[in-house]
């Protein structure tokens, strides 16, 4: 079984993520660390908790981790993201509130400690700026040889970003923490939009979980349909941060390509990921960037485990 620690800034289609983790028997999911994005990382946290609640997972331990960018730029959160998320982060969906609080340790030292503790063995998705992990890398430089895998939800290389020509939402948060991670020499491999527009949801996969007239497909069809109708403006969106999740499961859906990747943080390309142009002829790189996906295997996957799990 696969151990994961999730590291979200937690929104509608990181709740989606999450709670596809959950459900894939072959995830053991360690641990929640939170990060600003979407919403702050108070928020976050806060909806991670009530997630958890929700999918009846309150043993999952939630961590706060940073809450701005390592340049100690102040978050601001992006006007887009209050409009695809809501307010309150969750298609503005009541959730249920959990009792549970997150833990004392913060995510920096959990992140450190799950490296010691499992080595290869574990698997680090990040689906918000890469910050938490950056600063843990910091502290504690050794983890870089520890960890075993990356699967990094953010960047845009052969297409557009989302938040600027040359931008996608979660590395434009903080470029420098994202160059940091990407430089090292970890076994990444970058979701980026890419093969995450590629790959859709629609409003047929919320109505069939609305249908089993469950709290959870209740509640999660209304927080994807408010996703749907504010992101596209048609009946179908893209599969951002649970494509990172499945393709930790399933990297045979995934065309990766191996490359040595790097991110500009200055100039007008600021927050762009690319082919670090300083390393052209070394070899071996560890990174790898997804390229192609079979979408219509990422959307089944996505729909049918939710399905699932909310039919309970
Ligand atoms: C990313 O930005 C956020 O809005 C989403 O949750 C996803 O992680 C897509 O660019
Ligand atoms: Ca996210």
């Amino acid at each position: 079984m696969m151990k994961m620690i999730l590291d979200l800034d937690t929104g509608v289609d990181d709740s989606l993520a999450l709670a596809y983790a959950i459900a894939n028997p072959d995830i053991e999911v360690l641990g929640v660390t939170g990060t600003y994005g979407n919403v702050t990382t108070e928020q976050g946290v806060r909806n991670s908790l009530d997630i958890l609640h929700l999918l009846e997972k309150d043993s999952v331990p939630v961590f706060k981790g940073e809450d701005h960018a390592m340049d100690k730029v102040v978050f601001t959160r992006h006007e887009v993201s209050a409009r695809i998320h809501g307010e309150n982060g969750v298609g503005q969906v009541t959730l249920p509130p959990a009792s549970a609080k997150p833990e004392s340790t913060d995510a920096i030292d959990f992140i450190i400690a799950s490296c010691k503790r499992w080595g290869k063995e574990l698997t680090l998705v990040t689906t918000g700026p890469l910050t938490n992990l950056a600063t843990a890398l910091e502290k504690e430089p050794e983890i870089e040889h520890m960890i075993g895998k990356v699967i990094v939800m953010g960047g845009a290389l052969t297409v557009c970003g989302n938040v600027s020509h040359f931008a996608e939402a979660n590395i434009s948060q903080d470029p420098c923490a994202a160059r940091n991670v990407f430089e090292t020499s970890m076994d990444i491999t970058m979701v980026g939009l890419d093969v995450t527009q590629r790959s859709r949801l629609d409003k047929k996969a919320t109505q069939s979980w609305r249908n089993l007239k469950t709290i959870s497909g209740r509640l999660f069809a209304d927080m994807a349909d408010y996703y749907i109708e504010n992101t596209l403006g048609t009946e179908e969106t893209f599969i951002h941060d649970p494509s990172a999740v499945i393709c930790a499961v399933h990297p045979e859906f995934f065309q990766a390509f191996p490359c040595f990747l790097t991110v500009e943080t200055e100039g007008i390309d600021r927050g762009r990921v690319v082919v670090d142009s300083k390393k052209l002829r070394a070899s071996d790189p560890t990174t790898k960037a997804c390229i192609g996906v079979a979408a219509d295997l990422v959307e089944r996957e996505l729909t049918t485990t939710l399905y699932g799990l909310f039919k309970g």
